[in-house]
């Protein structure tokens, strides 16, 4: 890859040429792979983790259309990480040479790591991220967690529950879905439309219900509310969505999806450098961007 770059700019100008040999040589490539990609948050997020800790690496976004090429194209130009978002993250667990145990029982990776051997290595942060984000407000050991949804952000919600001695209870829609998923983790499940009978400790919305444009739903109905302490959205986008407005009314505690993404990008630059990262200031990259975006 350098040799090219350098004999393509060779032929048009030597000034040029040693500018991309110099980027290339010192500076390391991350990116974030997913479709589609044009709204993602990462970049900014850890472009500005990478300037702060003074690690020269560039953080691209890549509208991925082949999972497979993608990978090949890890290898080929030598990406050093890369986060994986929607819809790939269990697709492109066939293309890795490993993958932790985490994202086994899970069943999805979102973030690869190319180690100095050039072997691809999965993991899931999206379990970690979560646990991370509700350790600094709330307790999880023994408490009861109703985490709605069956997709695989309920898996890694449920995974990181029980790693923590949580108990999560499953509510979900379709019923088929969210038995087997039960069954699979050995704990209980309701369909969506008992959630009136449920009480517990906390309740994770993991579905994408009252994300934008549809800011005005709720996947539960406000008078269902006080029968949880807390109500946490993993949905950021609103930020304060209907499920948390409708919650702070009802006098529980919230916790907003940023949190979270922040959590679980942060997680990935400590798989990638071996390096705490600022956590504070992407925090605010990310508020200041979303801010941005509803014009505040
Ligand atoms: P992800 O992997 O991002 O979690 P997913 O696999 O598409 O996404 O799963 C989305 C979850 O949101 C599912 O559990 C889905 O419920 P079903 O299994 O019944 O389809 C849930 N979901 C999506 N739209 C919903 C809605 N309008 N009301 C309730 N649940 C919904």
């Amino acid at each position: 890859m350098r040799d090219c770059a350098a004999t393509i700019r060779r032929t048009h100008n030597g000034e040029t040429m040693s500018t991309i040999n110099t980027a290339r040589n010192s500076s390391e490539i991350f990116a974030v792979f997913g479709n589609p990609i044009g709204h993602s948050l990462s970049p900014v997020m850890h472009n500005a983790a990478f300037k702060r800790m003074k690690i020269n690496a560039h953080y691209v976004p890549f509208c991925v259309k082949n999972v497979e090429d993608a990978v090949r194209g890890i290898r080929g130009l030598d990406i050093r990480g890369v986060s994986i978002t929607i819809p790939f993250k269990t697709e492109i667990m066939a293309y890795l040479d490993e993958v932790d145990e985490s994202s086994l029982k899970i069943g999805a990776v979102n973030t690869i790591l190319n180690d100095h051997n050039g072997r691809l290595r999965g993991f899931n942060t999206d379990w970690s991220g979560l646990i991370s984000d509700l350790k600094e407000s709330l307790e999880i050991r023994e408490k009861t967690f109703a985490i709605l949804g069956a997709g695989g952000a309920a898996r890694a919600a449920v995974y990181g529950i029980l790693e923590e001695g949580g108990i999560p209870i499953i509510v979900n829609r379709g019923v088929e879905r969210g038995e087997e998923m039960a069954r699979e983790f050995g704990c209980s499940f309701h369909p969506l439309s008992e959630i009136g009978t449920i009480k517990a400790d906390c309740l994770i919305n993991t579905t994408s219900v009252g994300m934008a444009p549809d800011s005005e739903r709720s996947p539960v109905m406000r008078e269902h509310l006080p029968n949880f302490r807390w109500v946490v959205d993993i949905v950021y986008n609103p930020l304060k969505t209907r499920l948390l407005r409708d919650a702070e009314e009802a006098g529980c505690m919230v916790l907003d999806g940023v949190g979270m993404f922040v959590h679980q990008g942060a997680e990935q630059t400590k798989i990638w450098t071996g390096k705490e990262p600022p956590r504070p200031l992407m925090r605010r990259v990310v508020l200041e961007r979303l801010r941005e975006r509803d014009g505040n």
